[in-house]
């Protein structure tokens, strides 16, 4: 079996998956809190990691599955042998709050790279896709045409990145770590970006690591950063971004590594090593947080 084969499959159970999450986001919540007050759990998100294990298992009986609501068990599993890593969920807060940016997340690994990435937003009607070596794609529709729509792909029109960080526009997020340790860095980060010298255009945060992923991969967004993630929230998103055209790293290693919890990206562009992203690095501050 090749990658298409992979995407394939993993495109039909996103959108499955995307299905019952948009369902459920009609009705009523049961929520539960894992760490504090805003890292939430839904019955939602469970079902649908049981729901996409259970169709990768019939799939690929031999495979290895990581997913958000299971990681206890999974995340040290992570080896050389093909491995699905799965988000049922990302932006749960959003999804709670009828926020429209939540999203399901499929990503799959070869040797611990990752290789096919799945990301659908059942409510905006996108769904991004990409295998390594096969650009990255958007699709736009509803939840009956998606499929069949015609696919869009990103990256293909370069606009040339601003050359300082006061013509970038950037997105980054607040986590849902509540330790002021985390809390003083990231807001340090955003305070040296948006004033003098540094003068940045302007600050998003749309709740997701996987769909701010998406806004790069799409230029909608020059630059997004964030320390915290899980390999589940940035495990598909890599492949989009990086299959568009535009660069992924960790903060301190120009390597993506799934496992490392810290996230750079650049928007598609034609320069190797933009000047912006060597300004973004000099400004980022060291947060530690367990490897995954
Ligand atoms: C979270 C979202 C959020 C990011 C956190 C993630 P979840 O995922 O992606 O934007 O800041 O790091 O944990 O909990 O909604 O799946
Ligand atoms: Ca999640």
């Amino acid at each position: 079996m090749n990658v298409s084969t992979y995407l394939k499959e993993a495109i039909k159970i996103a959108h499955d998956a995307g299905k019952m999450i948009k369902a459920a986001s009609e009705l009523a919540k049961h929520i539960d809190t894992k760490e504090n007050s805003a890292d939430l759990v839904t019955k939602t998100d469970r079902a649908v990691e049981e729901f996409i294990f259970n169709r990768l298992r019939h799939l690929f009986p031999d495979h290895v599955l990581i997913g958000e609501e299971s990681a206890s068990k999974s995340i040290n599993q992570l080896t050389a042998s093909p491995t699905w890593i799965v988000d049922p969920i990302d932006g749960t807060t959003n999804f709670v709050h009828g926020f429209p940016f939540f999203c399901v997340s499929i990503g799959f690994c070869l040797n611990r790279k990752p290789v096919v990435g799945v990301i659908y937003n059942p409510i905006l009607g996108q769904l991004f896709y990409a295998s390594e070596g096969n650009g990255s794609f958007i699709k736009e529709g509803s939840e009956a045409t998606i499929v069949g729509a015609s696919p869009k792909r990103l990256g293909e029109k370069i606009i040339e990145l601003p050359s300082s960080l006061s013509e970038a526009l950037l997105t980054t997020e607040y986590g849902a770590s509540k330790s002021l340790n985390h809390l003083n860095a990231k807001l340090d980060m955003i305070k040296t970006f948006l004033s003098e010298p540094t003068n940045g255009r302007g600050v998003r945060s749309v709740g997701s690591a996987a769909l701010s992923m998406c806004l790069i991969a799409q230029g909608a967004v020059d630059l997004y950063y964030e320390a915290g993630v899980h390999a589940w929230d940035v495990c598909a998103g890599c492949v989009i971004v990086k299959e568009a055209g535009g660069i992924v790293r960790n903060w301190s290693q120009n390597e993506f590594d799934v496992l490392d919890r810290t996230v750079v990206c650049v928007r598609p562009s034609n320069e190797v090593s933009p000047t912006i992203l060597k300004d973004l690095l000099s400004f980022l501050l060291p947060i530690s947080y367990p490897r995954d």
